[in-house]
């Protein structure tokens, strides 16, 4: 977890290669959809180019979609999902059907000047229409107005690792990386 710019992806592809599983971004899988004009990529993007969430529906079926799939059965790395109240609960009912469950919810901590900051200059050099000024603002607030709350929620489960996300790539991957607890580290 963590707010637009907090290096979800970033240490999610580095942290699942350490860990020799999968990472599984609903950013991304929707990104590809909209990419190759999937039905589900033409009703994700315009959620997404205005910073808001993908209605759950379609969130929490191609997240229960994946998670089916072959390479998530020794664990996986979920980017960026779940996101609101109604999606942890689509979480906790999938993972129970699979017979799986969390070891950890890491939250990647950020300054918000930092994390505008870091989006405005992806935006100099990538492409992603939800980098624009505006829409990067609202997403900010859409993670505080749905997603914030998920820390107590996770918090109260005794599964929320706080990780200070400033600092190169590699110290903040070894930060993840040390602060999970072991049963999740060293099953793999
Ligand atoms: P998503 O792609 O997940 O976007 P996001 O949450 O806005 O996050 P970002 O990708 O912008 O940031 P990040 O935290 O992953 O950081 P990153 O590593 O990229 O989702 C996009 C959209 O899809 C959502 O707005 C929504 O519409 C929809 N969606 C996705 N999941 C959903 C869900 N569960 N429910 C409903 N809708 C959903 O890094 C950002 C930048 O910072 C990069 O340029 C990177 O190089 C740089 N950077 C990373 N780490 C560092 C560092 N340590 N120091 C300096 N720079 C760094």
């Amino acid at each position: 977890m963590g707010p637009p710019g907090a290096g979800k992806g970033t240490q999610a592809a580095v942290v699942s290669d350490s860990l020799d599983i999968p990472a599984i971004s609903t950013g991304d899988i929707f990104r590809d959809n909209v990419e190759a004009g999937t039905a589900l990529g033409e009703k994700a993007k315009r959620y997404m180019d205005a910073g808001e969430y993908v209605p759950d529906s379609l969130t929490n079926a191609m997240v229960g979609a994946r998670l089916a799939e072959r390479d998530a059965r020794n664990g996986f790395l979920l980017d960026g999902y779940p996101r609101t109240v109604a999606q942890v609960e689509e979480l906790d009912t999938m993972l129970s059907d699979l017979d799986s469950r969390l070891d950890a919810v890491i939250l990647l901590e950020v300054d918000r000047e930092e994390l505008i900051a870091r989006l405005l200059k992806r935006a100099q050099t990538e492409d992603r229409s939800d980098d624009t000024e505006d829409v990067i603002r609202r997403r900010q607030e859409v993670f505080d107005e749905q997603t914030a709350p998920l820390i107590e929620v996770y918090e109260g489960r005794d599964l929320l690792v706080r990780v200070d996300g400033v600092g190169a790539v590699d110290e903040v991957r070894a930060r993840v990386v040390s602060a999970l607890p072991r049963r999740a580290a060293g099953s793999r």
